[in-house]
């Protein structure tokens, strides 16, 4: 069991309350100025990935002061219970252990007395034969042709990883085999998916930790039928839909040959499963080695968060900045900015990652948190963000913590494509840092012959406050390893917030109020009777519904 924290009553917490009040005066160009060894001093290299931290509204009092208060806060003892299957899933009495599916170790990790090593082997062993098979056309359909179009029908963490991951390593795919993703409940997705899809060459992943949730059964039974309206016999579905479930049960009643089943575990989250059975579409899309790869960043990522010194450690700094600015700064979201197309998902991936873990206002004493947890998680690739949202990152009145994140080398090497994005990439921390003063402003007015007037007029339009904050996260490449290192770079941050601000990351209790009154108000969708049974707004957008439709 994970203790209780008492978050705002730790002695760190008090002083980094009164420590605010002195940097909150400072502008970065200061702290730099200060200190023209910052670079050396708030960085860390890790493999081919750079973190550098330094443009952030701390010294080293401040970091300090946060690692006390991960400290008081029992994070180590944590890390530990994680990585040796603690239940610390209190609320579902679960063990969380997704650092299992990627320990390349393969040294034993018990949940429950038992190793969950055996079986995860067994399941990547089935995976590694299936994607082989699959990759090499040596699996055919029901009329001996090779698969051409995988489609995963998964939501939530059923969906998120792959799509990322397999958008993320687009570059590493097997040319001829297309993986398509399709989640929303709105029939509209399926049917513009299966539109150009043969089902003689396209192979149906189902993809349900529980195999009951509602969107992705009711996809998967409209793939069935779209299946069987040209395939015709049902003893074809074997060939074509494999299941990936911890729910044999429901897998066989659905009618997918157990066979063909993938399993895991109750000990993976949702959002934290792309390492395990969930990922057969990645391993079939960029092959086996690659997904060990990506397994392999990860299994890195892993260790260093467990065994390095909290100053040191990457996931904790990037938990404890963000803690610094949403706890004492005020800040309410948190935005990741990759200057690379391929990552265009990783963001909307994170904002499940982040916000189903780390939404929570109940302590793990039970009673409501006093202060603020998880932050709004947001953001698109660079460039495009930059003509679309930032003017606010650089000149709204919120504060707003980005990530920015860059490969050193491209994927696509086109004429100077890449120099610009990292001018790019460069420029917009700089920016955000120093800002641009009034002086500066007036100078360059009057530089380029604007009367008194006009200068007077406008700059204060044209000045900038600065003082942004900014981690830079430049990566050699983006490989599936250096991808693996990154998802898990995140995913301990969001664990090391969760600890900190004493609340449980690893259920998602608030999903499932909507989820009932969804099923309670569907099978009064099914007559044109008017309802009354609800609020007057609920009752009037039903009752107009069944007017139109
Ligand atoms: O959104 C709630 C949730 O339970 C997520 O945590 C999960 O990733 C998703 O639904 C899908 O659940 P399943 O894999 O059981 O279909």
């Amino acid at each position: 069991m994970l203790q209780t924290v008492p978050f705002e009553q730790l002695p760190a917490y008090k002083k980094l309350k009164t420590h605010h009040k002195t940097i909150a005066q400072k502008h970065l160009r200061e702290l730099f100025a200060e200190d023209p060894d910052r670079h050396k001093k708030f960085s860390i290299r890790f493999g081919d990935i750079l973190l550098d931290y330094s443009k952030n509204r701390i010294n080293s009092r401040t970091r300090s002061y946060l690692i006390q208060l991960a400290q008081e806060a029992g994070l180590s003892e944590a890390i530990e219970k994680m990585f040796t299957g603690d239940k610390i899933n209190a609320t579902e009495g679960r063990s969380v252990l997704h650092v299992a599916l990627r320990n390349r170790s393969n040294e034993p990790i018990l949940s429950d007395g038992k190793d969950v090593m055996p079986e995860v082997n067994e399941v990547l062993a089935k995976m590694k034969d299936f994607s082989g098979r699959v990759r090499s056309g040596a699996w055919k359909g029901y009329t001996s042709k090779e698969i051409t179009d995988i489609v995963n029908i998964g939501i939530g963490g059923s969906d998120l990883g792959p799509v990322m991951v397999t958008e993320a390593l687009k570059a590493y795919g097997k040319p001829g085999l297309n993986v398509h993703f399709v989640s929303n409940v709105d029939g509209t997705h399926i049917a513009e998916t299966v539109k150009t899809l043969n089902p003689e060459t396209t192979l149906f992943m189902i993809a349900s930790k529980t195999f009951t949730t509602q969107e992705t059964m009711a996809n998967a039974h409209s793939a069935r039928d779209w299946f069987l309206e040209k395939a015709a016999d049902e003893a074809h579905v074997k060939k074509h839909f494999v299941a990936i479930s911890t729910n044999r049960k429901e897998v066989e009643k659905f009618g997918i040959d157990p066979e063909n089943m993938f399993g895991f575990w109750d000990w993976v989250g949702g959002r934290y499963s792309l390492w395990s059975a969930i990922g057969l579409s990645i391993a079939c899309f960029v092959g086996f080695q690659n997904f060990e790869q990506l397994l392999t960043g990860a299994h890195e990522m892993d260790k260093h968060f467990r065994t390095t010194k909290l100053d040191r450690n990457i996931p904790v700094l990037l938990g404890l900045l963000g803690i610094w600015y949403n706890n004492f700064f005020g800040a309410q979201t948190q935005a990741i900015l990759p200057y690379d197309q391929y990552l265009h998902r990783f963001a909307a991936y994170f904002q499940q990652g982040d916000m189903e873990s780390n939404g929570k206002s109940t302590g793990r004493d039970g009673k409501p948190v006093a202060h603020q947890t998880g932050p709004i998680i947001w953001g698109e690739p660079g460039t495009n963000g930059q003509h679309a949202f930032y003017q606010l990152i650089h000149q709204g009145t919120k504060l707003i913590p980005c990530d920015f994140i860059a490969p050193a080398v491209s994927l696509n090497p086109l004429g100077d494509h890449h120099k610009m994005l990292l001018s790019n990439f460069f420029a917009q921390t700089e920016a955000l840092m120093n800002g641009k003063t009034e002086e500066e402003v007036r100078a360059e007015l009057e530089g380029s012959g604007k009367s008194k007037e006009e200068t007077d007029f406008l700059t204060p339009f044209k000045t900038f406050s600065g003082n942004r904050p900014t981690n830079s996260i430049l990566v050699r490449k983006i490989t599936p390893k250096v991808l693996g290192s990154l998802i898990a770079m995140y995913e301990h941050k969001i664990f090391v917030q969760g600890i900190i601000w004493n609340i449980f990351s690893f259920d998602q209790w608030g999903v499932e109020l909507g989820k009932q009154l969804a099923n309670k108000i569907y099978p009064e969708l099914q007559n044109d009777w008017p309802v009354s049974n609800h609020d007057s707004s609920t009752n009037g957008l039903i009752n107009q519904y069944k007017r139109w439709r």
